[in-house]
């Protein structure tokens, strides 16, 4: 059996960059750094690096894939849409795998999972081209039957069966969400597909999900960014009063 793995997306460590930076961004003094947050990720064990290439280039830049690129040394999962233009830009980046997500400009996350069935032949045409660079290629799919199916028929490598429904629900409710991602990973490794996962997963509630049959892979952003502020923000107010002289004061 697969050893389960931890995948990071670091998107939002852009995210906080392009607020006060998105106007200057050759300043020498553009913080944070994504590559420390790679190298961050990687020295505590990340099996892999995850960005979001947006078409609106909301937090993740064109530049950035380049450089990402470059530093990772576990594996770049690049999220794309099915787009001409960022298509072509992922099979020049060559990243170890790509992840295709639906992408709606106005939504602030990726919402709901890619309609494979609904966009066969086109999924399966960048799935090819993707696959002819080298690239391993991941659908991120609600967890349907049909959807996984049809994974499968296009050619894909991997899906990752979005937990957001899951994440979002409480109660009943997602114990039902629970039960879908349960038979869809089943489904997905009979037809020999590599299953992963993500979208809202926290400490609190990934326990349940990891009986997802032959779960190989865990995506994980935004809480884990978010627990890095409260984790870090001592630290980083401790070591500004040390700049300026001040004694650190230890308070439960
Ligand atoms: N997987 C995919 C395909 C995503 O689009 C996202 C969100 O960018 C994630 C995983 C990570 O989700 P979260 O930030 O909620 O952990």
């Amino acid at each position: 059996m697969n050893r389960l793995e931890l995948g990071v997306n670091i998107d939002h460590v852009a995210t906080l960059r392009q607020a006060r930076y998105a106007q200057m961004p050759g300043a020498h003094h553009v913080e944070p750094s994504l590559l420390e947050a790679v190298r961050a990720c990687e020295a505590a064990g990340a099996a892999g690096i995850t960005i979001h290439l947006r078409e609106d280039r909301r937090h993740i830049q064109d530049a950035d894939v380049k450089a990402i690129r470059a530093a990772v040394r576990t594996r770049l999962n690049l999220e794309i849409g099915n787009t001409e233009e960022i298509v072509a830009i992922a099979c020049a980046a060559r990243p170890d795998s790509v992840c295709l997500v639906p992408e709606h400009r106005e939504e602030i996350t990726t919402e709901g999972g890619l309609d494979v069935v609904g966009q066969e032949a086109a999924i399966a045409a960048s799935t090819a081209r993707l696959q002819r660079e080298g690239i391993r290629v991941s659908l991120f799919i609600d967890p349907e039957a049909a959807q996984v199916a049809a994974s499968a028929r296009v050619g894909a490598d991997m899906v990752e069966l979005h937990t957001g429904g899951y994440a979002n629900a409480q109660g009943a409710e997602r114990e039902a969400e629970l039960g879908r991602l349960l038979a869809a990973g089943a489904q997905a490794a009979g037809l020999g597909l590599q299953v992963n996962a993500g979208h809202g997963i926290t400490v609190g509630n990934l326990g349940p999900l990891l009986a997802i049959p032959a779960l190989q892979e865990l995506n994980i952003g935004h809480h884990i960014i978010s627990r890095a502020l409260v984790l870090g923000l001592q630290g980083a107010v401790a070591e500004m009063l040390e700049a300026m002289g001040l004694p650190a004061v230890a308070r439960s």
